[in-house]
């Protein structure tokens, strides 16, 4: 049967069947296996927070991939939020992205070198201890004592992934895995999984020669009727990747649990639109929207119940000016959706209204933007800490409901 038309439980067996499972993934299984004990002996909330990319080999024995743009602000950011708001963190991240914490400083934006001195009180041969230059004395000791807590009292699992592939099996078991957790269990999908990939059966095995035979290289090609010209191209054929978010949503999570995935677009016409698709689709909790030039500055929440779709923005005065993105564009794919939705009876847009049983302070911010700002504060504001606070209360109406029924 061909993929398109197999039940997604079919094309789940054919895709896990083709390839080994990831060395690490026993490791993994075992440790989250014992952080959600602990976590459902405290009767805690466990979030799953994906973050980064995953990349597409172009061989077995890989020397080239496929990656994409992202860096993992919004799930090691989101993940501190979580932490905060007193859950224990599971942050299936791609290797060597950005992590909680750590984040502050690390990469080449926030070269930790660049956070140190040498101690003026050095010996004779001028070896003087390594200390936090004093500005970042403050900062650095509150990110260090919140990283410490949450280590100390095992609140942060860390698991890497790196190929689309790894990442499937991760997601599946851990998912698997929390399954004791119930409705004290979220998921948290900020990950930018790869769209397309090359089967691994129709996978080049060693690394694709450039120059040294005389013809056309080729790596997943699918039709042997045709094969590429004689142009010394390197041709890349790649396959869809199987949609899981059905059986994550169907099979693989707890009862009760709280599935929130992204949707990323860099054309403002059709982000609400592919958002609101994608929660039809999947019949999850929340879908939250984003585009590329302004994801630091706000998102859409698309649910199935009123209000639809709520904007949440950091207002004008407290937008990070570090970040890269337009600002020019915020706005934008609220206005396109709010001219197409004239005709759609199921979309509001609101800008003002307060998170779902939430009076909380981002139901403030969205005032402030909808007002353009406010100027007495100049810290900046990351939306993550908008955001989360919103889906802890959202989780927190899901979890009462289930008690009840
Ligand atoms: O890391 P940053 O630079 O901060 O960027 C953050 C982000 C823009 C990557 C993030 O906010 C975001 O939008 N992530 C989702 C990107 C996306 O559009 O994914 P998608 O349409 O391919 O997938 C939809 C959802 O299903 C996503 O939540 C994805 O994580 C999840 N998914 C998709 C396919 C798959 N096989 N497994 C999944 O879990």
């Amino acid at each position: 049967m061909s993929a398109e038309h197999s039940s997604p439980t079919e094309a789940e067996s054919a895709y896990f069947n083709s390839y080994p499972p990831p060395k690490a993934l026993e490791k993994h299984e075992a440790l989250a296996r014992a952080f959600v004990a602990h976590h459902v002996e405290a009767n805690r909330r466990v979030v799953l927070v994906t973050s980064g990319g995953t990349t597409v080999p172009l061989e077995n024995q890989t020397v080239r991939f496929i990656d994409n743009f992202s860096a993992g602000t919004r799930g090691a950011t989101s993940a501190e939020y979580f932490l905060e708001a007193g859950y224990a963190v599971i942050f299936l991240h791609r290797q060597f992205s950005l992590l909680p914490y750590s984040r502050h400083y690390s990469h080449s934006t926030n070269c930790f070198l660049d956070f140190m001195d040498e101690d003026d009180n050095g010996g004779p041969d001028g070896s003087g201890r390594i200390v936090v230059r004093n500005e970042y004395q403050d900062a650095m000791r509150d990110v260090l004592r919140k990283y410490r807590y949450a280590k100390n009292n095992n609140l942060l699992l860390l698991l890497p992934f790196t190929t689309v592939t790894e990442y499937m099996f991760e997601l599946r078991s851990i998912a698997n895995i929390m399954r004791p957790l119930g409705a004290n269990a979220m998921f948290y999908l900020a990950a930018a999984v790869s769209d397309f990939f090359i089967p691994r059966h129709r996978m080049a095995e060693h690394k694709i020669q450039s120059s040294d035979i005389p013809e056309d290289v080729y790596t997943g090609y699918n039709d042997d009727s045709h094969p590429p010209a004689k142009s010394k191209k390197l041709i890349i054929d790649l396959d869809p990747v199987p949609k899981f978010l059905h059986r994550l949503v169907d099979g693989w999570s707890p009862a009760n649990s709280m599935i929130v995935s992204f949707k990323l677009e860099t054309d403002p016409n059709l982000l609400v639109y592919k958002a609101r698709t994608s929660l039809q689709r999947y019949s999850h909790h929340l879908v939250i929207g984003n585009l590329l030039s302004t994801r630091k500055w706000e998102v859409v929440f698309v649910t199935p119940d009123p209000p639809y779709e709520r904007w949440i923005r950091v207002p004008k005065a407290r937008r990070s000016k570090s970040v890269s993105g337009i600002e020019d564009q915020i706005g934008l794919a609220e206005r396109k959706d709010a001219s197409q939705g004239a005709s759609s009876a199921t979309t509001t847009t609101t800008t003002t209204t307060p998170a779902v049983g939430d009076e909380s302070a981002a139901g403030t911010t969205e005032k402030h933007a909808a007002d353009g700002g406010d100027d007495s504060e100049h810290v900046d504001i990351e939306i993550e800490s908008l955001i989360v606070p919103q889906l802890v209360a959202m989780h927190t109406k899901k979890i009462e409901q289930a008690s009840r029924n």
